[in-house]
C-alpha cells in the first residue's frame, strides 16, 4: 500500500519507537522513515533490531495516491469542504463540488484549476457553452462527450436537503466521471444562539442540512459506491467522510441545534460503517474539526469578541487549519486508511479535552504534601456500623 503523504513531511525530525523492531511498531518506524524522519528502535532481542534495521527501506512516495479516485463533496466550494477538495484533487483524485451558491461554486473551480487541478464547471441550471479552448466554463448537465475526457473539477448546484438535488448531482458526477469512489459530506449550517430563542425552524433547518443531507446524499450515493456499483470493481466499495464537530461531546453554549445535528452525523457514521460495511464494503468514517482558522463556521461560532476569554479557559486552545482536516480526510479516503471504519476522527490539537487549570503545579505540589500530611496525622476511627 502506498502512502497518502509527501515523502519528505518528516524530513529533520528523529522518532525513537520502543518495540520498534517487529510488528506494528516496526511499521510505524518504516513509514515514518519513508516519509523522511531518523528513526531509532529500542527492543530487548538484538537479532531482532538488526535483523529489522537491515530491512528498513526509504522507499519513494507517490503523489497522484488517488489517481484514478473520483470524490464528492457537498460544501466542497468553500472553507473545509473546499480544502479536503483541494488536497483529494492534488492527490490524482477528479473532483465534483455541490453547493447552493453558483457564484461560490464558479470561484473553487477556478481556484482548483489555478492550482493545477484542470477544471470545468458544470451548473445544474446554467446555460450550455462549452467554449473549446476554455475547460472553465459553464455547461449545461446534459453533457458534451468532450467534457468527460477532461480530468477535471466540477461545480454543481445543489441543496443536500432536496432528494431530487442529490438525485441530480450524483447522477451528474456519474455521467461526467463515469463512478464516484469517495463521498465526503461537510455541507452545515450553523449561527450561535441561546436555546430558548433557537424556533423550531431554525432547529430543523441545521437538523436537515447536516443530519438528514448527510444521509440523504449517502442514500442516494449507495448505489454508485457500493461494490459492484457502476465502473466500480466487483469486491471493492468506496469511501464516505462525514464532517462532524466537537460540541456535542460535553456540551457547547448556543449551539443546541448544531450539537444535535453533528451527534446525529457521528450515530450516522457508525451505523452505516456497520450496515453498509458488511454488506457493500463501503468504508464510512467521520472527521471531527476543532475551530479551524479561515472559515466561516470559525468567525460565526467563535466570534472575535467572544475568542479572548475562551483562550483564557480553555489551555489547550489552538485554533487549527484547514489543511489539518484535508490531510485527516486525505488519509482516511486512501489505502492508508484502510483498516478504519465507524470512526470519528477528532483533529482539534485535543481541544475538546480542554479544563481550566484549577492550580498551578507548585500549587498542586505544595497541596498534596499538606493533604498527605493531614491523611497521616488524622486518628486511625474505630469502625462503627449503624446495624
Ligand atoms: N470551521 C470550523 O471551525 C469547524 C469546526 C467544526 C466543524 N466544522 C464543520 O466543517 C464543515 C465545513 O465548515 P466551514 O466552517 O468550512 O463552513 P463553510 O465554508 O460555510 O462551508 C459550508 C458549505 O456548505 C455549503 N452548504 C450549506 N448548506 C448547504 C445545503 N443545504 N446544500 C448544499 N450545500 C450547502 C455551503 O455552500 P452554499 O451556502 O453555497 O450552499 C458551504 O460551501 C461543516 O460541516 C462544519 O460543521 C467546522
Amino acid at each position: 500500500m502506498e502512502s497518502p503523504f509527501k515523502p519528505d513531511i518528516l524530513k529533520g525530525k528523529v522518532a525513537l519507537l520502543t518495540g520498534g523492531g517487529s510488528g506494528i511498531g516496526y511499521e510505524i518506524a518504516a513509514q515514518l522513515g519513508k516519509h523522511g524522519a531518523s528513526v531509532a528502535i529500542m527492543g530487548r532481542r538484538k537479532n531482532v533490531l538488526d535483523s529489522a534495521v537491515s530491512v528498513l527501506r526509504f522507499l519513494g512516495i507517490q503523489p497522484d495516491i488517488l489517481k484514478g479516485k473520483v470524490a464528492l463533496l457537498t460544501g466542497g466550494g468553500s472553507g473545509i469542504g473546499y480544502e479536503i477538495a483541494a488536497q483529494l484533487g492534488k492527490h490524482g483524485a477528479s473532483v465534483a463540488i455541490m453547493g447552493r451558491r453558483k457564484n461560490v461554486l464558479d470561484s473553487a473551480v477556478s481556484v482548483l484549476r489555478f492550482l493545477g487541478i484542470q477544471a470545468s464547471m458544470l451548473g445544474i441550471v446554467t446555460h450550455q457553452e462549452l467554449l473549446p479552448n476554455d475547460t472553465a466554463t459553464t455547461v449545461h448537465t446534459h453533457l458534451d462527450p468532450t467534457v468527460q475526457t477532461l480530468k477535471s473539477a466540477i461545480g454543481l448546484e445543489g441543496d443536500v436537503r432536496k432528494q431530487d438535488d442529490a438525485v441530480r448531482v450524483l447522477e451528474t458526477t456519474i455521467k461526467h466521471f463515469g463512478k464516484l469512489d469517495i463521498l465526503v459530506n461537510a455541507a452545515a449550517g450553523n449561527f450561535l444562539v441561546p436555546a430558548e430563542n433557537l424556533s423550531p425552524n431554525g432547529f430543523r433547518t441545521v437538523m436537515d442540512i447536516d443530519s438528514v443531507g448527510t444521509f440523504t446524499m449517502s442514500r442516494e450515493a449507495l448505489q454508485y459506491l457500493r461494490k459492484g456499483g457502476l465502473g466500480k470493481d466487483p469486491s471493492s466499495g468506496g469511501i464516505i467522510i462525514n464532517i462532524s464537530a466537537t460540541l456535542h461531546y460535553t456540551a457547547t453554549w448556543y449551539q443546541v441545534h448544531v450539537s444535535a445535528a453533528k451527534a446525529a452525523v457521528d450515530s450516522l457514521t457508525r451505523s452505516l460503517a456497520l450496515e453498509w460495511g458488511t454488506d457493500y464494503d463501503i468504508r464510512v468514517n467521520g472527521i471531527a474539526p476543532g475551530p479551524i482558522e479561515d472559515t466561516t463556521g470559525y468567525s460565526k461560532l467563535a466570534p472575535e469578541e467572544a475568542r479572548s476569554k475562551s483562550r483564557e479557559n480553555d489551555p489547550l486552545y489552538k485554533v487549527g487549519e484547514k489543511w489539518d482536516i484535508a490531510m485527516a480526510a486525505l488519509y482516511l479516503a486512501s489505502d492508508a486508511g484502510k483498516y478504519i471504519n465507524g470512526t470519528t476522527l477528532v483533529v482539534d490539537g485535543g481541544l475538546w479535552l480542554s479544563k481550566p487549570r484549577q492550580l498551578s503545579k507548585e500549587a498542586v505540589k505544595q497541596l498534596s504534601r499538606a493533604v498527605e500530611k493531614r491523611s497521616r496525622d488524622a486518628p486511625i476511627g474505630v469502625p462503627s456500623s449503624k446495624l
